[in-house]
Parts: C-alpha cells; structure tokens; sequence
C-alpha cells in the first residue's frame, strides 16, 4: 500500500440541489459524497428551484448551507433576465456567475445575446463568470468576455471544436479558461448503450472517441477539473424524460489519477488543476491544516448503492478503479475515515463568509 498525501481537492461545479430538489441530493448528503471522494470544498451552481438569481434566494441557499454542509463550500449567482440590474450587488457573496447558454437541467437561461453582454457589462472585472456553452456559444462568451473585460471560464468542455477555439484563445492573450468533466475524458458516445439511454443522458452530451482523445491530447489548455456532480433520482434516469446529469464526487480523483498513470499529466499537474487553479480563478481562502491521505494502489469496484450521493447510482458503475480516499482532514479535524464521515453538517464553512 502506497499512502500519499493530497491538499484537499477543490471542485468548482456541483449540483447539491437544495433548494427544490432536496429528494437528488442536499447539502447534508452531497457535502458527505465530497469529503468520500476528497474534496474539502465544493462551489454549488444555482440552477435550482427556484433559480438563485436574487438576494432572497441567496440568502435561502445560503442559510441551508450554514445548517447541513460538513465541507466547506461557495455559492454561484445564476444570471436570468430578472437580474440584469442587481446581479452585481450580490458579487461580494458568490463565487461568480453562472450563465446557461445551451439547453440543460432547469429553467435558468440566458437566450438573447443583449442579456449576455449586459450582464458582463455590469459584473464586478475581478469576479469570473462561468458559461454553459457548447460549440458556437463558447465563441460569443469568449468574444463578450474580451469586450467587457470579464474573466471568462468555460465550464465542462466537451468536444475537440471547443478545446481547440480555447487554446487560440488564450494563445493571443485573451482571459478564459476551462474545466473538464472527468465523464469526458473517460466516457464517450460509444459507452451510452451499456450505461443505459436514460442515464447516459448528460449535458454537454457524451461526444465521439475523437472528442476525448482531442480533450486527453490537450491537458496544458485545461486550467480546471470538475465533476459537474448533478443528481438524479434512478426512478428519474429511468423514466420516459430522463433529465441530463451524472453524479461524480465519489468516482473523480481516482479517475484523475489513471490521468496521472497513463501519463498525460505529473502529480503536480492533477494538484494544480484540481486545487491551485479552483483557488486562484476563484479567489478561494486558503484551507489551513487540510489534506487527504490516499492509497494509490487500492483498487475497488464502483457500486453505486455503497455511495454517499443520495441518487446512490453512477455511471462508472462495475468499474475497477485505482486509488482510494483514506482519510480527510478538514482546518485540522478528521472529517472522513475509511467509509466513514464524520464531519457533522454544519461543520462547513462559506468560502465568503
Ligand atoms: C446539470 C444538472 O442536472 O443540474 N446536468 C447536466 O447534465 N450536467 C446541469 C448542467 O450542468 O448543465
Ligand atoms: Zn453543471
């Protein structure tokens, strides 16, 4: 057994569902499917019911939060066409703003390209704002957030189109950057029939081999990893109108790590895109006397009824994979231990508070 030590990991998109959907996943189960998987802190997306686009819906959101997270975590604005005007106000509160583009899970949505660019307009220039956007999209959020000077991040990059408009991007100096999903870079198209038509269902869409292999080929333009944790119940995967999402804390850093074994990144490099890089783009605190224990050389089968994500599937599901989660140590106390969190809810802490 190969022990190494690991700064808690820091995942900038997660779906905790609360509130409105508390029955995928709250801050109580979905923190717990953090500290398994090693991460300490989490930045939860706002595409819930309602919307968190207002003080009010913040200030609900946030005191769920205080109450049942055990990591420590930060909140992300939505932008809709109702706050225009006051998304800025509530900057100091968030972790940055979330802009939907492209069809996805939930009424958040920002249509018109004029709603696009009011928005950045107005946002604070030293807070990011994250976009949904696949294909043509990724190329007008890249081209507003030049023009009003905003710091764009891409979220879950998907397809080779998209990855390689970024690195033109960056290559002549323009402010974005990205994240990928673990799911692409280990999943394509091709494992949708054995995963199952409803629960392959994930926005942006598992793409082609090429796609990957483009995703894998490109790990110096990829600034951030993220699971896009986002719950469903089986009973809703399996049903005529499957939503879109794959649950992904508990299955990503050993995922991360064969990224590490197959060679395409150093330790170093995984440590820079799943902590040092969350923390600077998203102007995170530092977690003093935090860090993970892992056994690299563990291999276990991924079985979704013993996960701590309360919709208990994953998409990995049978998979062999290598490394295990030991132990977490959260600002110097022992939050997880072998299968076990212990972390009480309401141990965490809001990275702006
Ligand atoms: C997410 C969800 O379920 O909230 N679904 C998904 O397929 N990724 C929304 C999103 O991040 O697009
Ligand atoms: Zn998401």
């Amino acid at each position: 057994m190969a022990t190494i030590r690991l700064p808690g990991l820091i995942d900038p998109h997660v779906h905790l569902r609360e509130p409105g959907a508390t029955h995928k996943e709250d801050y109580d189960s979905g923190t717990a499917a953090a500290l398994a998987g090693g991460f300490t802190c989490v930045l939860d997306m706002p595409n819930n019911t309602p919307p968190i686009t207002t003080a009010e819906t913040l200030a609900a959101k946030q005191a769920a939060a205080r109450l049942k997270a055990r990591c420590d975590y930060g909140i992300h604005l939505g932008a809709g066409t109702d706050n225009i005007e006051s998304a800025a106000w509530l900057a100091p509160q968030v972790t940055g703003l979330k802009m939907y583009l492209d069809q996805t899970f939930g009424p958040l949505r920002l249509d018109d390209l004029d709603s696009l660019i009011q928005h950045m307009d107005r946002w604070p220039d030293n807070r990011p704002v994250l976009c949904h956007a696949e294909g043509r999209t990724v190329a007008a959020c890249i081209m507003a957030g030049h023009l009003t000077g905003k710091h764009v991040h891409i979220c879950h990059v998907s397809r080779k189109d998209e990855i390689d408009l970024i690195r033109r991007a960056k290559d002549k100096g323009i402010q974005v950057t990205c994240e990928v999903t673990p799911h692409h870079f280990f999943l394509s198209e091709e494992d949708a029939p054995k995963i199952g038509p409803g629960r392959s269902e994930v926005r942006p869409r598992l793409a082609k081999g090429t796609d990957r292999s483009a995703l894998r080929a490109s790990l110096e333009v990829i600034d951030c990893f993220a699971t896009d944790h986002a719950p469903h119940t089986l009973a809703e995967k399996d049903s005529p109108k499957p939503p879109p999402g794959f649950p992904g804390l508990e299955t990503a850093l050993p995922l991360y790590l064969e990224l590490v074994r197959e060679g395409l990144i150093t330790i170093e490099g995984l440590i820079d895109r799943a902590v040092n890089n969350p923390r600077r783009i998203f102007d995170l605190p530092v977690q003093p006397e935090t860090w993970i224990e892992v056994d690299e050389d563990a291999d276990w089968i991924v079985r979704g009824a013993e996960t701590f994500t309360r919709c208990k599937w994953t998409p990995f599901e049978g998979w062999t994979l290598r490394g295990r989660v030991l132990r977490v140590v959260l600002r110097g106390t022992e939050v997880y231990r072998n299968g076990e969190v212990l972390a009480a809810p309401g141990f965490g802490r809001d990275v702006r508070m």
